[in-house]
């Protein structure tokens, strides 16, 4: 694989929209390097697939965004299917997974690609690529937006990876805290006084409060 642009932490507050100054700290990967990255991975992706039976299996609800931008630069047939998980946690914090959608396709001897927004502890991609494994495909890879290197448990490698980021918790372009913020259409970093329970929200910090109104027992959608 190529190297991966790493995003170093966020040290200039100034380039958010001033509709989402009161909660977006910092913007981490504004939206034309987010276009120009995505066509890269495309392009990898048309090369290394020419001639295969691909089938994009993304997953739900975090790689929306992701997804639309990368399928529309990839010139060569496809199928594309979806698999939904959600975990049981607070905020930010993993839980137990739950499979909300099942794949429709077949995929047994096809050559599959899975999607995901991000690759953090790995537990969920580690779970999916078991499932897949099962169904026989002739190859089985992974794309990822994003990936937090320092916050692995599983040893789940990706094949494609748009950006390397630190260990923030992060929103937009797909990413949701609390299923807020999918729609911005750059990755940015919440103020710490929003976020519930994750290490390291920001440079330095640890956040404490709890977000008001979100109860423990509420499934998170990925
Ligand atoms: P895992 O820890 O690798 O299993 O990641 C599980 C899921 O958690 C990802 O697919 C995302 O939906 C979500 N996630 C992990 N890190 C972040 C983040 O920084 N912001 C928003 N969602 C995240
Ligand atoms: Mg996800």
């Amino acid at each position: 694989m190529k190297t991966v642009p790493a995003i170093a932490w966020p040290r200039r507050v100034g380039s958010v929209p001033r509709l989402w100054r009161r909660e977006v700290a910092a913007v981490l990967i504004p939206e034309e390097q987010l276009a120009r990255r995505v066509r890269a991975l495309a392009r990898q992706i048309q090369r290394d697939y020419q001639g295969r039976d691909l089938v994009l299996v993304a997953l739900l609800n975090g790689t929306l965004v992701f997804l639309a931008n990368l399928i529309r630069h990839l010139s060569l047939p496809l199928r594309l299917d979806f698999i939904g998980v959600s975990s049981y946690g607070a905020g930010t914090s993993p839980g137990r997974l739950v499979f909300t959608k099942e794949l429709g396709l077949e995929v047994g001897g096809r050559d599959v690609l899975v999607v995901d927004d991000i690759l953090d502890t790995g537990r969920t991609l580690r779970r999916v690529l078991e499932r897949l494994r099962r169904l026989r495909p002739r190859s089985l890879r992974v794309c990822v937006l994003l990936e937090k290197k320092a916050r692995r448990i599983e040893p789940v490698k990706a094949d494609y990876v748009g950006f390397e980021i630190p260990d923030l918790f992060v929103v937009g372009y797909g990413l949701d805290y609390a299923e807020r913020y999918r729609h911005l259409p750059f990755v940015g970093v919440l103020h710490p006084r929003l976020l519930n329970g994750y290490g390291r929200c920001w440079p330095g910090q640890a956040s404490g409060q709890k977000e008001p109104g979100r109860q423990r027992s509420q499934p998170r959608r990925h």
